[in-house]
Protein backbone atom coordinates (compact mmCIF):
# COMPACT_ATOMS: atom_id res chain seq x y z
CA UNK A 1 0.00 0.00 0.00
CA UNK A 2 1.12 3.62 -0.86
CA UNK A 3 0.11 6.56 1.42
CA UNK A 4 0.73 9.89 0.45
CA UNK A 5 1.71 12.92 2.69
CA UNK A 6 -2.33 13.49 3.61
CA UNK A 7 -2.69 9.97 4.79
CA UNK A 8 -4.30 9.00 1.84
CA UNK A 9 -4.09 5.80 0.32
CA UNK A 10 -3.06 6.28 -3.25
CA UNK A 11 -2.13 3.02 -4.08
CA UNK A 12 -2.75 -0.67 -3.08
CA UNK A 13 -1.90 -4.35 -3.93
CA UNK A 14 -2.71 -7.57 -2.29
CA UNK A 15 -1.11 -10.54 -3.44
CA UNK A 16 -2.71 -13.92 -2.66
CA UNK A 17 -0.53 -16.42 -0.32
CA UNK A 18 0.15 -20.70 -0.60
CA UNK A 19 -2.95 -21.87 2.13
CA UNK A 20 -2.10 -22.76 5.46
CA UNK A 21 -0.12 -25.85 5.36
CA UNK A 22 -1.76 -28.14 8.39
CA UNK A 23 -0.02 -31.53 8.24
CA UNK A 24 -2.13 -32.50 11.13
CA UNK A 25 -4.87 -31.03 13.09
CA UNK A 26 -4.05 -27.89 15.04
CA UNK A 27 -0.99 -27.76 12.98
CA UNK A 28 -0.24 -24.34 11.17
CA UNK A 29 2.72 -23.84 9.07
CA UNK A 30 3.66 -21.47 5.95
CA UNK A 31 7.03 -20.75 3.89
CA UNK A 32 8.65 -17.48 4.63
CA UNK A 33 9.68 -17.47 0.80
CA UNK A 34 6.32 -17.60 -0.26
CA UNK A 35 5.85 -14.11 1.97
CA UNK A 36 8.77 -12.86 0.26
CA UNK A 37 7.58 -13.65 -2.82
CA UNK A 38 4.45 -11.97 -2.84
CA UNK A 39 5.51 -8.91 -1.05
CA UNK A 40 7.94 -8.41 -4.18
CA UNK A 41 5.01 -9.05 -6.38
CA UNK A 42 2.67 -6.26 -4.15
CA UNK A 43 5.58 -3.86 -4.67
CA UNK A 44 6.18 -4.47 -7.84
CA UNK A 45 2.67 -3.55 -8.62
CA UNK A 46 2.06 -0.62 -6.63
CA UNK A 47 5.13 0.71 -8.23
CA UNK A 48 3.60 0.03 -12.07
CA UNK A 49 0.99 1.88 -10.90
CA UNK A 50 2.85 4.85 -11.50
CA UNK A 51 1.25 7.32 -9.13
CA UNK A 52 4.57 8.03 -7.25
CA UNK A 53 7.75 8.33 -9.14
CA UNK A 54 10.55 6.24 -8.91
CA UNK A 55 12.42 7.74 -5.51
CA UNK A 56 9.36 8.64 -4.13
CA UNK A 57 9.26 6.74 -1.27
CA UNK A 58 9.90 8.37 1.84
CA UNK A 59 9.84 5.46 4.07
CA UNK A 60 8.99 1.62 4.52
CA UNK A 61 6.17 0.27 7.26
CA UNK A 62 5.83 -2.92 7.77
CA UNK A 63 3.36 -5.38 9.73
CA UNK A 64 2.07 -8.84 9.19
CA UNK A 65 0.69 -12.01 11.30
CA UNK A 66 1.84 -12.18 14.59
CA UNK A 67 3.26 -14.79 16.71
CA UNK A 68 5.00 -17.20 13.78
CA UNK A 69 8.43 -18.35 14.68
CA UNK A 70 11.17 -17.89 11.25
CA UNK A 71 13.93 -19.69 12.20
CA UNK A 72 17.36 -19.09 10.04
CA UNK A 73 20.96 -20.76 9.92
CA UNK A 74 24.03 -18.36 9.99
CA UNK A 75 23.94 -17.86 6.28
CA UNK A 76 20.36 -16.49 6.74
CA UNK A 77 18.52 -19.48 5.39
CA UNK A 78 14.98 -20.56 6.19
CA UNK A 79 15.42 -24.07 8.46
CA UNK A 80 12.12 -25.29 8.03
CA UNK A 81 8.80 -23.92 7.19
CA UNK A 82 7.49 -21.48 10.21
CA UNK A 83 5.32 -22.35 12.76
CA UNK A 84 2.32 -19.73 12.34
CA UNK A 85 -0.04 -17.79 15.01
CA UNK A 86 -2.27 -20.58 14.91
CA UNK A 87 -0.45 -23.73 15.13
CA UNK A 88 -1.44 -25.04 18.59
CA UNK A 89 0.90 -28.22 18.69
CA UNK A 90 3.08 -26.82 21.30
CA UNK A 91 0.95 -27.69 24.58
CA UNK A 92 3.36 -29.68 26.25
CA UNK A 93 6.13 -27.19 25.95
CA UNK A 94 3.60 -24.92 27.64
CA UNK A 95 2.86 -27.17 30.51
CA UNK A 96 6.74 -27.51 30.74
CA UNK A 97 7.00 -24.31 31.06
CA UNK A 98 4.37 -23.99 33.89
CA UNK A 99 6.21 -26.72 35.47
CA UNK A 100 9.52 -25.30 35.62
CA UNK A 101 8.78 -21.57 36.03
CA UNK A 102 5.53 -21.58 37.31
CA UNK A 103 3.33 -19.70 35.51
CA UNK A 104 2.94 -16.81 38.10
CA UNK A 105 6.54 -15.71 37.36
CA UNK A 106 6.08 -16.54 33.21
CA UNK A 107 3.14 -14.09 33.92
CA UNK A 108 5.56 -11.19 35.86
CA UNK A 109 8.36 -11.90 33.61
CA UNK A 110 6.35 -11.54 30.32
CA UNK A 111 2.84 -10.04 31.30
CA UNK A 112 1.76 -12.94 29.42
CA UNK A 113 0.92 -16.49 30.15
CA UNK A 114 2.27 -19.66 28.15
CA UNK A 115 -0.14 -20.27 25.19
CA UNK A 116 1.00 -22.54 21.91
CA UNK A 117 0.11 -19.25 20.09
CA UNK A 118 3.20 -17.33 21.13
CA UNK A 119 6.92 -17.96 19.07
CA UNK A 120 8.67 -18.90 22.40
CA UNK A 121 6.42 -22.61 22.52
CA UNK A 122 6.47 -22.60 19.33
CA UNK A 123 10.28 -22.87 19.45
CA UNK A 124 10.59 -25.14 22.98
CA UNK A 125 8.56 -27.67 20.09
CA UNK A 126 11.36 -27.23 17.65
CA UNK A 127 14.19 -28.12 20.59
CA UNK A 128 12.74 -30.96 21.91
CA UNK A 129 11.09 -32.34 18.50
CA UNK A 130 13.74 -31.44 15.82
CA UNK A 131 16.81 -31.07 17.91
CA UNK A 132 19.09 -31.25 14.41
CA UNK A 133 17.37 -28.09 13.36
CA UNK A 134 17.14 -26.61 17.01
CA UNK A 135 21.10 -26.70 16.82
CA UNK A 136 21.05 -24.41 13.31
CA UNK A 137 19.55 -21.79 14.64
CA UNK A 138 21.42 -18.63 14.44
CA UNK A 139 18.42 -15.98 13.94
CA UNK A 140 14.77 -16.28 15.05
CA UNK A 141 12.15 -13.83 13.38
CA UNK A 142 8.80 -13.00 13.67
CA UNK A 143 6.78 -13.14 9.96
CA UNK A 144 6.81 -9.37 8.92
CA UNK A 145 10.48 -9.03 10.21
CA UNK A 146 11.58 -11.74 7.65
CA UNK A 147 10.41 -9.85 4.99
CA UNK A 148 12.39 -6.86 6.60
CA UNK A 149 15.57 -9.02 6.68
CA UNK A 150 14.58 -9.91 2.97
CA UNK A 151 14.48 -6.19 2.16
CA UNK A 152 17.59 -4.78 4.22
CA UNK A 153 19.76 -7.37 5.27
CA UNK A 154 18.89 -6.37 9.01
CA UNK A 155 17.59 -8.06 11.97
CA UNK A 156 15.22 -5.74 14.19
CA UNK A 157 11.58 -6.50 15.91
CA UNK A 158 9.34 -3.76 17.19
CA UNK A 159 8.36 -4.06 20.64
CA UNK A 160 4.51 -4.26 19.90
CA UNK A 161 5.48 -7.52 17.78
CA UNK A 162 8.06 -8.83 20.41
CA UNK A 163 5.76 -8.70 23.08
CA UNK A 164 4.10 -11.82 21.61
CA UNK A 165 7.00 -13.78 21.63
CA UNK A 166 6.80 -14.59 25.23
CA UNK A 167 10.40 -13.57 25.67
CA UNK A 168 9.68 -9.67 26.21
CA UNK A 169 9.44 -8.09 29.48
CA UNK A 170 6.53 -6.24 28.64
CA UNK A 171 6.96 -3.44 30.95
CA UNK A 172 10.69 -2.51 30.56
CA UNK A 173 10.37 -2.52 26.62
CA UNK A 174 13.30 -5.52 26.88
CA UNK A 175 13.87 -9.13 25.88
CA UNK A 176 13.27 -11.49 29.53
CA UNK A 177 16.72 -12.75 30.52
CA UNK A 178 14.94 -14.91 32.68
CA UNK A 179 12.74 -16.04 30.27
CA UNK A 180 16.21 -16.93 27.88
CA UNK A 181 17.97 -18.47 30.61
CA UNK A 182 14.66 -20.58 31.77
CA UNK A 183 14.31 -22.10 27.75
CA UNK A 184 17.97 -22.41 26.67
CA UNK A 185 17.12 -19.32 23.73
CA UNK A 186 20.34 -16.99 23.15
CA UNK A 187 20.23 -13.59 23.39
CA UNK A 188 22.34 -13.31 19.80
CA UNK A 189 19.41 -15.33 18.08
CA UNK A 190 16.99 -12.42 18.60
CA UNK A 191 16.55 -9.23 16.35
CA UNK A 192 18.07 -5.70 18.15
CA UNK A 193 14.23 -4.15 19.45
CA UNK A 194 13.09 -0.42 18.27
CA UNK A 195 9.39 1.41 18.82
CA UNK A 196 7.17 1.15 16.14
CA UNK A 197 7.95 4.43 14.39
CA UNK A 198 11.71 4.23 14.58
CA UNK A 199 13.66 3.99 11.20
CA UNK A 200 16.08 -0.11 11.66
CA UNK A 201 17.10 -0.58 8.23
CA UNK A 202 17.44 0.59 4.78
CA UNK A 203 16.54 -1.26 1.35
CA UNK A 204 19.49 -3.62 0.14
CA UNK A 205 20.68 -2.75 -3.46
CA UNK A 206 19.88 -6.99 -3.88
CA UNK A 207 16.37 -5.70 -2.09
CA UNK A 208 16.24 -2.65 -4.70
CA UNK A 209 16.67 -4.40 -7.61
CA UNK A 210 14.17 -7.21 -6.74
CA UNK A 211 11.62 -5.05 -6.15
CA UNK A 212 12.02 -1.55 -7.77
CA UNK A 213 12.53 0.12 -4.69
CA UNK A 214 15.40 2.91 -4.24
CA UNK A 215 18.21 0.88 -2.05
CA UNK A 216 18.41 3.27 0.62
CA UNK A 217 15.04 3.89 1.49
CA UNK A 218 14.39 3.49 5.00
CA UNK A 219 12.38 1.25 6.54
CA UNK A 220 10.46 1.06 10.05
CA UNK A 221 10.32 -1.50 12.75
CA UNK A 222 6.31 -1.42 12.00
CA UNK A 223 4.42 -3.37 14.25
CA UNK A 224 2.37 -6.81 14.13
CA UNK A 225 -1.21 -6.72 12.45
CA UNK A 226 -3.35 -6.05 15.91
CA UNK A 227 -0.48 -3.11 16.85
CA UNK A 228 -0.57 -1.82 13.36
CA UNK A 229 -4.64 -2.25 12.76
CA UNK A 230 -5.20 -0.20 16.46
CA UNK A 231 -3.07 2.70 14.92
CA UNK A 232 -5.47 2.88 11.40
CA UNK A 233 -8.15 2.87 13.32
CA UNK A 234 -6.81 6.10 15.98
CA UNK A 235 -6.76 3.37 18.99
CA UNK A 236 -4.42 5.01 21.00
CA UNK A 237 -6.22 6.58 24.17
CA UNK A 238 -7.64 4.90 27.20
CA UNK A 239 -10.90 4.70 26.80
CA UNK A 240 -10.85 4.02 23.17
CA UNK A 241 -11.10 0.23 22.02
CA UNK A 242 -11.71 -1.58 18.72
CA UNK A 243 -13.19 -4.52 17.79
CA UNK A 244 -11.70 -5.92 14.61
CA UNK A 245 -12.90 -9.05 12.55
CA UNK A 246 -10.31 -10.66 10.31
CA UNK A 247 -9.20 -14.14 10.37
CA UNK A 248 -8.92 -13.91 14.04
CA UNK A 249 -10.95 -11.08 15.85
CA UNK A 250 -9.66 -8.95 17.89
CA UNK A 251 -11.18 -6.94 20.62
CA UNK A 252 -8.26 -4.10 21.83
CA UNK A 253 -8.09 -1.61 24.59
CA UNK A 254 -4.67 1.33 24.27
CA UNK A 255 -3.33 1.71 28.10
CA UNK A 256 -0.64 3.82 29.03
CA UNK A 257 0.34 1.58 31.81
CA UNK A 258 0.86 -2.20 31.50
CA UNK A 259 -2.42 -3.18 32.97
CA UNK A 260 -2.52 -7.01 33.71
CA UNK A 261 -4.82 -9.65 34.11
CA UNK A 262 -3.63 -11.68 37.36
CA UNK A 263 -5.49 -14.72 35.62
CA UNK A 264 -3.90 -13.79 31.70
CA UNK A 265 -6.84 -14.21 30.08
CA UNK A 266 -6.30 -10.97 28.17
CA UNK A 267 -2.71 -10.18 26.28
CA UNK A 268 -0.62 -7.17 27.58
CA UNK A 269 1.67 -6.11 24.85
CA UNK A 270 3.62 -2.71 24.38
CA UNK A 271 1.30 -0.03 22.02
CA UNK A 272 2.98 0.83 18.65
CA UNK A 273 2.57 4.19 19.95
CA UNK A 274 5.76 5.03 22.07
CA UNK A 275 5.42 4.61 25.83
CA UNK A 276 2.11 2.83 26.03
CA UNK A 277 0.50 -0.07 25.88
CA UNK A 278 -2.50 -2.28 25.38
CA UNK A 279 -4.54 -5.21 26.09
CA UNK A 280 -6.30 -7.48 24.10
CA UNK A 281 -8.58 -10.64 23.57
CA UNK A 282 -8.98 -12.45 20.87
CA UNK A 283 -11.35 -14.74 19.17
CA UNK A 284 -9.36 -17.62 17.10
CA UNK A 285 -11.59 -18.39 14.73
CA UNK A 286 -13.91 -14.93 13.57
CA UNK A 287 -14.06 -14.01 10.30
CA UNK A 288 -12.28 -17.78 9.81
CA UNK A 289 -16.03 -19.16 11.20
CA UNK A 290 -17.46 -17.64 8.34
CA UNK A 291 -15.11 -18.65 5.78
CA UNK A 292 -15.47 -21.97 6.53
CA UNK A 293 -19.15 -22.05 6.72
CA UNK A 294 -18.97 -20.43 3.30
CA UNK A 295 -16.78 -23.39 2.22
CA UNK A 296 -19.35 -25.64 3.63
CA UNK A 297 -22.45 -23.96 2.38
CA UNK A 298 -21.13 -22.57 -1.47
CA UNK A 299 -18.36 -25.28 -2.08
CA UNK A 300 -16.41 -23.83 -5.01
CA UNK A 301 -17.89 -20.34 -5.19
CA UNK A 302 -15.17 -17.04 -5.79
CA UNK A 303 -14.23 -15.37 -2.08
CA UNK A 304 -16.88 -12.75 -3.32
CA UNK A 305 -19.64 -13.99 -2.62
CA UNK A 306 -19.61 -13.28 1.30
CA UNK A 307 -22.37 -10.99 0.68
CA UNK A 308 -24.89 -13.41 -0.82
CA UNK A 309 -24.42 -15.05 2.58
CA UNK A 310 -25.43 -12.44 4.67
CA UNK A 311 -27.48 -11.22 3.17
CA UNK A 312 -29.60 -14.91 3.47
CA UNK A 313 -28.81 -13.93 7.34
CA UNK A 314 -30.45 -10.58 7.77
CA UNK A 315 -33.57 -12.96 6.86
CA UNK A 316 -33.47 -14.71 9.86
CA UNK A 317 -34.50 -12.36 13.22
CA UNK A 318 -31.83 -11.54 16.32
CA UNK A 319 -30.68 -14.67 18.13
CA UNK A 320 -31.20 -16.93 14.68
CA UNK A 321 -34.30 -18.42 16.97
CA UNK A 322 -32.34 -20.42 19.33
CA UNK A 323 -29.02 -21.61 17.27
CA UNK A 324 -25.69 -20.59 18.63
CA UNK A 325 -22.61 -20.87 17.43
CA UNK A 326 -19.40 -21.42 19.89
CA UNK A 327 -16.37 -20.37 17.25
CA UNK A 328 -13.70 -22.74 18.47
CA UNK A 329 -12.44 -24.25 15.16
CA UNK A 330 -9.08 -23.48 16.41
CA UNK A 331 -9.40 -24.07 20.12
CA UNK A 332 -9.61 -19.88 21.68
CA UNK A 333 -7.90 -17.91 23.62
CA UNK A 334 -9.90 -15.03 25.08
CA UNK A 335 -11.03 -15.70 27.82
CA UNK A 336 -10.43 -19.46 28.26
CA UNK A 337 -6.91 -20.19 26.89
CA UNK A 338 -7.96 -23.37 25.88
CA UNK A 339 -6.23 -24.85 22.39
CA UNK A 340 -8.24 -28.29 22.98
CA UNK A 341 -11.51 -27.01 23.14
CA UNK A 342 -13.66 -27.49 19.85
CA UNK A 343 -16.68 -25.44 17.95
CA UNK A 344 -20.14 -26.84 18.22
CA UNK A 345 -23.37 -25.27 16.74
CA UNK A 346 -26.16 -25.91 19.37
CA UNK A 347 -29.81 -25.93 19.42
CA UNK A 348 -30.46 -26.86 15.80
CA UNK A 349 -34.28 -28.40 15.34
CA UNK A 350 -35.39 -29.31 11.87
CA UNK A 351 -36.75 -25.87 10.60
CA UNK A 352 -33.39 -24.23 10.97
CA UNK A 353 -31.25 -24.10 7.36
CA UNK A 354 -28.19 -22.49 6.31
CA UNK A 355 -29.58 -18.72 6.95
CA UNK A 356 -29.72 -19.74 10.55
CA UNK A 357 -26.14 -20.77 10.64
CA UNK A 358 -24.75 -18.02 9.12
CA UNK A 359 -26.59 -15.67 11.28
CA UNK A 360 -25.53 -17.93 14.45
CA UNK A 361 -21.53 -17.61 12.97
CA UNK A 362 -22.21 -13.73 12.72
CA UNK A 363 -23.59 -13.77 16.26
CA UNK A 364 -21.55 -16.16 17.98
CA UNK A 365 -18.51 -13.76 16.77
CA UNK A 366 -19.86 -11.12 18.27
CA UNK A 367 -20.24 -13.24 21.61
CA UNK A 368 -16.84 -14.09 21.80
CA UNK A 369 -16.13 -10.66 21.26
CA UNK A 370 -17.89 -9.73 24.31
CA UNK A 371 -16.35 -12.09 26.06
CA UNK A 372 -13.73 -9.44 26.20
CA UNK A 373 -15.14 -6.54 26.94
CA UNK A 374 -16.71 -8.33 30.07
CA UNK A 375 -13.29 -9.14 31.00
CA UNK A 376 -12.39 -5.11 30.49
CA UNK A 377 -15.25 -4.19 32.34
CA UNK A 378 -13.92 -6.87 35.29
CA UNK A 379 -10.93 -5.49 35.21
CA UNK A 380 -11.92 -2.06 35.28
CA UNK A 381 -10.19 -1.34 31.89
CA UNK A 382 -12.69 1.51 30.05
CA UNK A 383 -14.58 0.97 26.95
CA UNK A 384 -15.72 4.66 26.26
CA UNK A 385 -15.39 4.39 22.21
CA UNK A 386 -15.64 1.28 20.13
CA UNK A 387 -14.53 1.57 17.15
CA UNK A 388 -14.87 -1.69 14.59
CA UNK A 389 -12.76 -2.52 12.14
CA UNK A 390 -11.47 -5.63 9.85
CA UNK A 391 -13.22 -7.45 7.14
CA UNK A 392 -16.26 -7.93 9.77
CA UNK A 393 -17.28 -4.00 9.54
CA UNK A 394 -17.46 -4.03 5.78
CA UNK A 395 -20.61 -6.22 6.19
CA UNK A 396 -23.35 -3.38 8.02
CA UNK A 397 -24.95 -6.41 9.22
CA UNK A 398 -22.49 -7.80 11.35
CA UNK A 399 -21.63 -4.02 12.38
CA UNK A 400 -25.37 -3.92 13.65
CA UNK A 401 -24.56 -7.65 14.92
CA UNK A 402 -21.86 -6.14 17.44
CA UNK A 403 -23.61 -3.04 18.08
CA UNK A 404 -26.83 -4.52 19.74
CA UNK A 405 -24.40 -7.39 21.20
CA UNK A 406 -22.49 -5.27 22.73
CA UNK A 407 -25.18 -2.99 23.66
CA UNK A 408 -23.12 0.14 22.89
CA UNK A 409 -22.94 2.26 20.00
CA UNK A 410 -19.76 1.27 16.95
CA UNK A 411 -18.28 3.67 15.16
CA UNK A 412 -16.92 3.24 11.92
CA UNK A 413 -14.57 4.82 9.42
CA UNK A 414 -15.14 6.59 6.30
CA UNK A 415 -12.20 4.41 4.82
CA UNK A 416 -10.83 1.65 6.80
CA UNK A 417 -7.82 0.45 4.77
CA UNK A 418 -6.94 -2.35 7.31
CA UNK A 419 -3.73 -3.03 8.85
CA UNK A 420 -1.46 -2.00 6.24
CA UNK A 421 -2.72 1.13 6.59
CA UNK A 422 -1.60 1.81 10.50
CA UNK A 423 1.80 0.47 8.74
CA UNK A 424 2.05 3.29 6.31
CA UNK A 425 1.25 5.97 9.17
CA UNK A 426 4.14 4.62 10.95
CA UNK A 427 6.47 5.24 8.58
CA UNK A 428 5.46 8.48 7.90
CA UNK A 429 6.16 9.01 11.77
CA UNK A 430 9.59 7.78 10.98
CA UNK A 431 9.93 9.64 7.53
CA UNK A 432 8.93 13.02 9.73
CA UNK A 433 5.74 13.69 8.20
CA UNK A 434 4.19 13.58 11.40
CA UNK A 435 5.86 14.90 14.92
CA UNK A 436 3.91 11.38 16.23
CA UNK A 437 1.80 8.17 15.92
CA UNK A 438 -1.35 10.66 17.34
CA UNK A 439 -0.68 13.68 15.15
CA UNK A 440 -0.51 10.48 11.77
CA UNK A 441 -3.92 9.58 13.08
CA UNK A 442 -5.60 12.90 13.81
CA UNK A 443 -4.52 14.07 10.43
CA UNK A 444 -5.56 11.03 8.65
CA UNK A 445 -8.29 9.53 10.17
CA UNK A 446 -12.09 10.26 10.00
CA UNK A 447 -14.81 8.48 11.62
CA UNK A 448 -17.64 7.96 8.91
CA UNK A 449 -20.42 6.89 11.51
CA UNK A 450 -21.78 4.95 14.24
CA UNK A 451 -24.28 2.10 14.57
CA UNK A 452 -26.80 2.84 17.36
CA UNK A 453 -27.69 -0.51 19.20
CA UNK A 454 -31.59 -1.69 18.83
CA UNK A 455 -32.75 -2.12 22.45
CA UNK A 456 -35.33 -5.22 21.74
CA UNK A 457 -31.91 -6.94 19.54
CA UNK A 458 -30.19 -6.02 22.80
CA UNK A 459 -32.45 -7.41 24.87
CA UNK A 460 -32.30 -10.54 22.84
CA UNK A 461 -28.70 -10.98 22.68
CA UNK A 462 -28.31 -10.00 26.50
CA UNK A 463 -30.24 -13.36 26.91
CA UNK A 464 -29.02 -14.89 24.44
CA UNK A 465 -25.43 -14.40 25.43
CA UNK A 466 -25.78 -15.79 29.20
CA UNK A 467 -26.85 -19.23 26.99
CA UNK A 468 -23.43 -18.83 24.84
CA UNK A 469 -21.75 -18.56 28.38
CA UNK A 470 -23.30 -21.59 29.55
CA UNK A 471 -21.37 -23.35 25.89
CA UNK A 472 -17.93 -23.44 27.05
CA UNK A 473 -17.89 -25.33 30.13
CA UNK A 474 -20.28 -27.99 28.53
CA UNK A 475 -18.22 -28.26 25.21
CA UNK A 476 -14.58 -28.23 27.70
CA UNK A 477 -16.02 -31.08 29.22
CA UNK A 478 -16.30 -33.00 26.19
CA UNK A 479 -12.61 -33.25 25.58
CA UNK A 480 -9.37 -33.97 27.13
CA UNK A 481 -8.29 -32.02 29.59
CA UNK A 482 -5.37 -29.89 30.02
CA UNK A 483 -5.14 -26.58 31.99
CA UNK A 484 -2.53 -23.25 31.50
CA UNK A 485 -1.72 -23.48 35.27
CA UNK A 486 -3.50 -20.50 35.66
CA UNK A 487 -6.66 -20.57 37.84
CA UNK A 488 -9.11 -19.61 34.78
C1 LIG B 1 -2.95 -11.79 17.46
C2 LIG B 1 -3.10 -12.95 16.54
C3 LIG B 1 -3.62 -12.74 15.19
C4 LIG B 1 -2.53 -13.06 14.22
C5 LIG B 1 -3.05 -13.34 12.83
O1 LIG B 1 -2.56 -12.17 18.74
O2 LIG B 1 -2.79 -14.06 16.86
O3 LIG B 1 -4.08 -11.46 15.01
O4 LIG B 1 -1.59 -12.05 14.27
O5 LIG B 1 -3.82 -12.38 12.30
Amino acid sequence: MLVNRAGRVVASHATEHAPIHSEHPGWAEQDPEDWWRAAQASIHAVLATGVARVGAVAAIGLTGQMHGAVLLDASGDVLRPSLIWCDLRSTAQCDWLNQALGAEKILAYTANPALPNFTLTKLLWVKQQEPQIFARIAHVLCPKDYIRYRLSGAFAIDVQEASGTLMLDVAHRTWSQPMLDATGVRREWLPELYESPEVCAHVSPAAAQATGLVAGTPIVAGAGDQGAGAVGLGILAPGSVSAIIGTSGVVFAATDTPTLDPRGRLHTFCHAAPGRWHVMGVTQAAGLSLRWLKTLLQPGTPSGSYQALTAQAETVPAGSEGVLWAPYLFGERTPHLDPAVRAAFVGLDATHGPAHLTRAVLEGVAYSLRDTLTLFQELGIPARHIRVGGGGARSALWRQIQADVYGQPVEFLAAEEGVAFGAALLAGVGAGFWPDVDAACASAIEVAGRMQPNPQATQIYDREYLRYRRLYPALASLREGRTTGLDV
